[in-house]
């Protein structure tokens, strides 16, 4: 994979994860600030860290006074909403009828999907994101052209085609049969390929079939490898349409629960508006929530009761939810997480958001040995940031007195302008003049 990519050293403010922080704890032993080091890298993965420069045989990228972090791990992002992003005017339901369908529809030409593709991952990087779970669209040239350009980008990309056999308009819909069938093709083609992995890819329970969940439990028994993503409890009305569409199950989890997708590895979008037995469920198999907060603000579908699912001793990881959420920049996202939680009452460290962007995330992913890190032998996808771009970042940086004044102040005022280079696999894909 990386054959023939240098020795490089990088030199600036390292800061990564050891372990989780505890809410509200702005002094916390968890994140590990190494100030002016050299994070080398050879063939592609984490070499080590020093803090004298190494010796001439490394090629040497100097990103003095500038913060390198693990790059971000977008854990819920929709490939095709790119065009429907910063939509005026509706809640949940209304928006997909309204703007989302339509724009998914258009992905049924194979160059189309394969452009938007191509230019979605780019963009992702350029917001500082080099990991993602992705919805492409029902088309599974959609999905083809998803994984192809991830693969030739290097990157670590988790993706399936959207299950929706109901609710829907007939351009987007599959069935049971062509859908089991299109899904053993794309797993046998992309499961496991270099860095990709499939996700078995129920939209949400109402435009699916209990026959098409049934499906999407029965793959995801028969290979406890693949992912399971999903939308839980984001709107209050899309709650109860589930309730009406399923008025056996106790809550819209058990639904999901009822047909085997809820396991270690299901990625829940939102889960806004759950129970206690919900969350205990959903920590008890080990399951995560991807937190989609510009998204929950932009569609006013509500406030995630964060430390709440902490509490019950679920994981947590940060999604931009792209067309929902309105950047692609996890920066910004964390900054309208913060404020989420302000609104319910409660305080988020730049600790604790910029862990579940890193190395939570991965843990939650079970990918720890690849991402989210500078641990030795994990792959390096590294984004270098400024501190501050604008005068009154810079300003608000320099009067800062504590690291984690300094950082949560680039958390809440940055976005993807202060990203001055990222790398995949140690190859370098975004470089920037400095602000
Ligand atoms: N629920 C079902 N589909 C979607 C989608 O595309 N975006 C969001 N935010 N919620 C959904
Ligand atoms: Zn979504």
């Amino acid at each position: 994979m990386s054959a023939g990519v240098p020795r490089i050293a990088l030199r600036g403010d390292l800061l990564d994860f050891t372990a989780a922080p505890a809410w509200g704890d702005t002094e916390s032993a968890a994140p590990r600030y190494r100030a002016d080091h050299w994070l080398l890298i050879e063939q592609g993965r984490i070499a080590g860290v020093r803090s004298d420069p190494p010796d001439a045989s490394w090629e040497q990228h100097d990103h003095r006074g500038r913060l390198v972090l693990p790059g971000f791990i977008d854990t819920h992002v929709h490939s095709p909403q790119i065009d429907v992003i910063a939509s005026y005017g509706s809640e949940l339901l209304d928006w997909l009828t309204d703007h989302t369908f339509p724009a998914e529809a258009r992905h049924a030409d194979a160059e189309h999907a394969q452009a938007g593709a191509v230019y979605f991952l780019d963009a992702l990087v350029g917001h500082g994101t080099t990991s993602a779970v992705v919805f492409p669209t029902v088309h599974k040239g959609s999905v083809d052209a998803l994984f192809a350009a991830a693969e030739t980008r290097g990157m670590r990309l988790i993706a399936g085609k959207v299950l929706m056999d109901r609710h829907a308009p007939p351009e987007l819909l599959d069935d049971v049969d062509s859908a089991e069938r299109e899904m053993e093709e794309l797993i046998g083609r992309w499961h496991g390929r270099g860095r990709l992995a499939y996700a078995v890819t129920v939209r949400f329970a109402p435009t699916s079939t209990p026959a098409q969940l049934a499906l999407a439990g029965r793959l995801c028994r028969a290979d406890p490898s693949l992912y399971l993503q999903t939308h839980l409890a984001e709107n209050r009305a899309e709650v109860r349409w589930v309730h009406e569409l399923f008025p056996q199950a106790r809550s819209y989890l058990d639904v999901y629960a009822e047909a085997g997708l809820l396991h270690r590895r299901s990625v829940f979008a939102h889960g806004i508006w759950l129970d206690d037995a919900d969350r205990a469920a959903i920590a008890a198999a080990g399951a995560q929530i991807a937190h989609s907060p510009s998204s929950n603000l932009f569609l006013g579908s509500g406030l995630f009761g964060w430390r709440a699912a902490e509490a019950a001793g679920i994981r947590v990881s940060l999604a931009s939810d792209v067309g929902g959420g309105t950047s692609l920049c996890l920066l910004r996202n964390m900054a309208d997480a913060y404020k989420i939680q302000a609104l319910a009452g409660e305080r988020l460290t730049a600790w604790k958001a910029l862990h579940a962007a890193t190395r939570g995330a991965a843990e939650a992913l079970g990918l720890e040995a690849e991402i989210g890190s500078f641990e030795t032998g994990t792959i390096a996808d590294v984004c270098v940031w400024d501190v501050a771009v604008g005068a009154v970042a810079r300003r608000r940086a320099e009067v800062a007195r504590t690291l984690h004044e300094r950082i949560f102040a680039w958390m809440m005022l940055g976005d993807e302008r202060n990203l001055a280079a990222a790398y995949i696999a140690g190859r370098r894909h975004v470089d920037r003049p400095a602000a």
